[in-house]
């Protein structure tokens, strides 16, 4: 384990030395790109790509002149740390890449924690929701979003509507995270969790659970689930099972009521109400283009999600570190730049981060999926928290 371990920091510098050669001429700046096309939530991994890839169509006018990006994308097969540890140190040692993104899965991306620090490589985390994530490197920078910032908010609302919440969530990192946090805002106002339990986070079989929660009653069900087919399978469950006919109410950050699923789901999930930061009916300027130019480009069967908007503003942050170094990427003045990185007109609306912690910030919206020309949506009724920071780490003083 240790000569293992000497022999991956004497690639690495073997690497940087190369790379320093390499890049006085060449102004090709290569980015890894890991997430998942197999396994849980493999249909998500092409829809963070087509994202990069459209925002890199869009904006090559945008990079210095003679500057050019590489997108090198790899298949982490879900949520499997040991592979997405394998694949960022063969991105960082063989292909030389000066940056690394993407990345559903919190275990994934806490297993490439190290290998940013020890390679000194800016890690741009395009999903990844648990909240401590950002403390496991200092070359890690979160474009995306945490289950507090939605959770929290939605307590406190949901605590206003019903007395009684039982939780459901996938057990591991962001589940832990969602029903801490939908928990402590739900208790404080006043309302009473009537039950608890944690799914496993591939191939649960939600029946037994639901069937539990609904023998208890409760007035509402927060669920958190990766979003994808996992969410519709709980949907479908909730339905199938007679909860929505009991009238029990099922409330959640976003991954439940997934853009992306939301035609699959039907009718089941008319109604849910969800906090989120980003739906692909919101009518902000910045988004109708987004989904403008997402439909010219890939049709409009296919709808571009949370993790799309995660992935093209990634490449947004991308772009502006390029720029900002003249197409020169330093890994210290990168991390620097990302800390300022700002962006009043994303289209989920105004991001940026925050420098004391590397994490986003943005708005949280209250949605209520509704059908609308045809489609199921979720439809923004207000914004529940405006330029929101992880409440997680303003409670714990986390860094
Ligand atoms: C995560 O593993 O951090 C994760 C995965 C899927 C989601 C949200 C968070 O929908």
């Amino acid at each position: 384990m240790y000569i293992h371990r000497k022999l991956w920091i004497a690639a690495i510098a073997a690497s940087a030395l190369g790379l320093g050669m390499a890049q006085a001429p060449a102004e090709t700046i290569k980015v890894g790109m890991i997430s998942s096309y197999s396994g849980l939530n493999g249909e998500i991994g092409p829809v963070m790509e087509k994202a990069m890839r459209l925002y890199m169509q869009e904006h090559a006018k945008d990079l210095p002149p003679g500057v050019k990006v590489e997108l090198l994308t790899r298949d982490d097969t879900g949520p499997n740390p040991e592979k997405a540890k394998q694949l960022a140190q063969d991105l960082v040692v063989r292909d030389k890449v000066q940056l690394l993104t993407g990345v559903i899965f919190t275990p994934n991306a806490l297993a490439i924690a190290p290998i940013a620090t020890e390679a000194k490589v800016p890690f741009i985390i395009s999903n990844a929701g648990t909240s401590m994530i950002t403390t496991k490197s200092p070359y890690i920078a979160r474009v995306s979003f945490t289950l507090w910032q939605s959770s929290y908010p939605l307590g406190t609302w949901a605590a206003k509507h019903y007395k009684r919440a039982y939780t459901l969530v996938s057990d591991y990192g962001p589940g832990h995270d969602a029903e801490a946090a939908f928990t402590k805002a739900f208790t404080a106002g006043g309302g009473t969790i009537a039950g608890s339990v944690r799914v496993p986070v591939v191939n649960p079989d939600f029946a037994p659970f639901l069937q539990r929660v609904k023998d208890t009653k409760p007035d509402a069900l927060f669920v958190f689930v990766p979003a994808g087919t996992t969410a519709t399978a709980v949907m479908k469950g909730f339905g199938d099972l007679g909860l929505k006919a009991a009238g029990v109410k099922l409330i959640g950050p976003g991954d439940i009521t997934d853009d992306m699923e939301l035609d699959t789901m039907g009718d089941v999930a008319l109604g849910v109400m969800t906090a989120f930061h980003y739906s692909d009916a919101s009518d902000r300027p910045a988004n109708k283009a987004f989904v403008a130019a997402w439909r010219k480009a890939y049709g409009d069967k296919l709808r571009p999600n949370f993790t799309a908007v995660g992935a093209w503003d990634s490449m947004d942050a991308i772009y502006y570190v390029i720029r900002e170094q003249k197409g020169k990427i330093d890994p210290a003045r990168t991390m620097e730049l990302l800390k300022h990185y700002k962006n009043p007109n994303s289209p989920r609306g105004p991001i940026s981060i925050d420098p004391e912690t590397r994490d986003i910030v943005q708005n949280e919206y209250l949605r209520e999926v509704r059908k609308v020309g045809g489609h199921y949506v979720n439809v923004e009724i207000e914004t529940i928290g405006t330029a929101v920071k992880d409440p997680w780490k303003a409670l714990n003083n986390a860094k």
